[in-house]
């Protein structure tokens, strides 16, 4: 451990043992400020391949690259303190084989300083999962609805109601007996995160799965109503910021049109005032 290491810095043995104990709280980040404002109170911030719906206007996660989930990855850890940092590996980067998954895992954490990454998947990437936990990945598994087989699933419709449990079940102790320190349950029913929750040694994170796993997620621009009117049921928005961003735009563009925007005290004076905060040449753009 280093000098300088937080002592209070999450880690993925330290989420492994809150199994059972007081509910982990996650959120996602995709830049430096979000990570600032949700470090505080996170267990664990994940650079979610959403990112590339969220922030870049993709239909879906698909499009995602390794480069984009790298760049995103820098930008959340400058802002991290506490925080586990998690980074989804995208569609395409490791489904192909262990080593391929190995390779492209290595570059994430190498490259953003993240001390875990998050693959989508249950049975079939079992072996994957075990092959990068052997050699220094730890591994979030992520299992119900995986977005990144949206086209499979022929939609994102709620996943393991009926006799497809079993499906989930399955997946969710392949990935946990294969080694990974936690699983994210996505879109399953309640009766079904709680059977899972109490079968899997490995904390459950729940989006979609009701309180009975052992954490919550949600995309950090959802709960806060930033993400347009996109409004599943299992997100519940905290606040409007979205609403009170486009009041204030509209605001700023009928002061422009009045030129009642820049005001008095926005605006330099020919010879710089004592009291003026960019007269010291501190301001950036003084
Ligand atoms: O990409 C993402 O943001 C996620 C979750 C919210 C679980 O995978």
């Amino acid at each position: 451990m280093s000098a300088t290491q937080n002592v209070r810095a999450m880690t993925p043995p330290k989420v492994a043992e809150r199994k059972g104990g007081v509910p982990l709280v996650c959120l996602t980040a995709y830049t430096t400020p979000v990570a600032r404002l949700v470090d505080p109170h996170c267990d664990v911030v994940l650079v979610g391949d959403s990112v590339g719906m969220v922030l870049h206007g993709l239909p879906s996660t698909l499009g995602v690259t390794l480069e984009m989930m790298i760049m995103h990855g820098q930008a959340v850890r400058r802002g991290l303190e506490q925080s586990l940092m998690i980074i989804d590996m995208p569609f395409g980067s490791y489904e192909e084989s262990p080593e391929q998954a190995f390779r492209n895992a290595a570059r994430v954490m190498a490259e953003t300083g993240c001390a875990a990454v998050k693959l989508e998947g249950g049975e079939t990437i079992a072996e994957t999962i075990r092959f990068l936990a052997a050699r220094g990945v730890p591994v979030m598994g992520h299992v119900g609805l995986t977005p990144q087989a949206v086209n499979t699933f022929g939609g994102y419709r709620v996943q393991g109601r009926g006799s497809d449990a079993e499906r989930i079940v399955s997946d969710a102790l392949a990935v946990s007996e294969a080694g990974a320190f936690a699983v994210v349950l996505e879109k399953v029913p309640e009766a079904l995160a709680r059977r899972i929750t109490g079968e899997v040694a490995i904390p459950t994170i729940g989006i979609g799965a009701s309180a009975a796993c052992d954490g919550q997620i949600l995309v950090v621009d959802d709960m806060l109503g930033l993400f347009g009117d996109f409004r599943p049921k299992f997100v519940k928005r905290y606040t409007e910021l979205g609403e009170a961003a486009a009041a204030a735009v509209a605001v700023y563009a009928r002061e422009v049109k009045e030129r009642r925007f820049p005001a008095a005290e926005h605006v330099f004076a020919d010879a710089p005032k004592p009291a003026d905060a960019d007269a010291s040449n501190s301001g950036q753009a003084a």
